[in-house]
């Protein structure tokens, strides 16, 4: 049997990222989980933005923006992020993030978080009350301790990672689990 829900926006598990808008003096961060990779060439991704935040607005100013993948180490920081607003909160003060200069944007990225991919602004647009942007991105950093092959960007350790996993319908944060197959191989066994 099935129950019908109606539309909902139920689609899990997610990946939740810390969004930095704004510069090195006046940066903000927001916690983001509606988040895709879009295109390879030029490599882009997609973030839903809410419209009456204050990252929406300060991406359609300067028109750029970092993304920080979030580790299950930095949970309690990364939530407050997302429930706390830079209209009347720094958010770096308050969780003791980190900001770092990026190369190629003028909003910082996150010490702590593992991965940062430095982001220009390429296309938006409003559906309802979220704005969709569409970043470019320009540069990728990562932990040098985070990947096996520094000249291979598919090895990275993901155990070292440990990515914070986002349920979106049961509202909770869970760890990766452990690795079950290889991608790209293991249908080989069906054909
Ligand atoms: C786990 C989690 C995921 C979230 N995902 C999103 C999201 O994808 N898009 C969004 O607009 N807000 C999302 N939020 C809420 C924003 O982070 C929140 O509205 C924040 O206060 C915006 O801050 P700002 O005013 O500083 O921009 C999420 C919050 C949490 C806790």
């Amino acid at each position: 049997m099935k129950t019908k829900l109606g539309p909902q926006r139920i689609l899990f598990p997610l990946p939740t990222v810390l969004v930095v808008t704004g510069t090195m003096e006046n940066a903000n961060i927001a916690t983001i989980a509606w988040i895709s990779l879009l295109s390879g060439k030029p490599p882009t991704l997609g973030i839903s933005v809410g419209t009456k935040g204050i990252t929406g607005e300060q991406i359609l100013r300067n028109k750029e923006f970092s993304v920080n993948i979030a580790t299950a180490d930095i949970m309690k920081e990364t939530d407050f992020c997302g429930i706390t607003s830079g209209r009347d909160t720094d958010k770096f003060e308050k969780t003791g993030f980190v900001k770092m200069p990026a190369s190629e944007i003028k909003a910082p990225i996150i010490k702590q978080c593992p991965i940062n991919l430095e982001c220009k602004l390429i296309e938006s647009k409003i559906i309802g009350t979220t704005n969709h942007f569409v970043g470019e991105i320009l540069e990728t950093h990562i932990d040098t301790d985070k990947i096996k092959d520094i000249n291979n960007w598919n090895s990275i350790d993901i155990e070292a990672f440990n990515p914070l996993v986002y349920i979106s319908g049961a509202r909770e944060y869970r760890e990766i689990g452990k690795k079950i197959g290889d991608a790209y191989k293991i249908g080989e066994e069906l054909k």
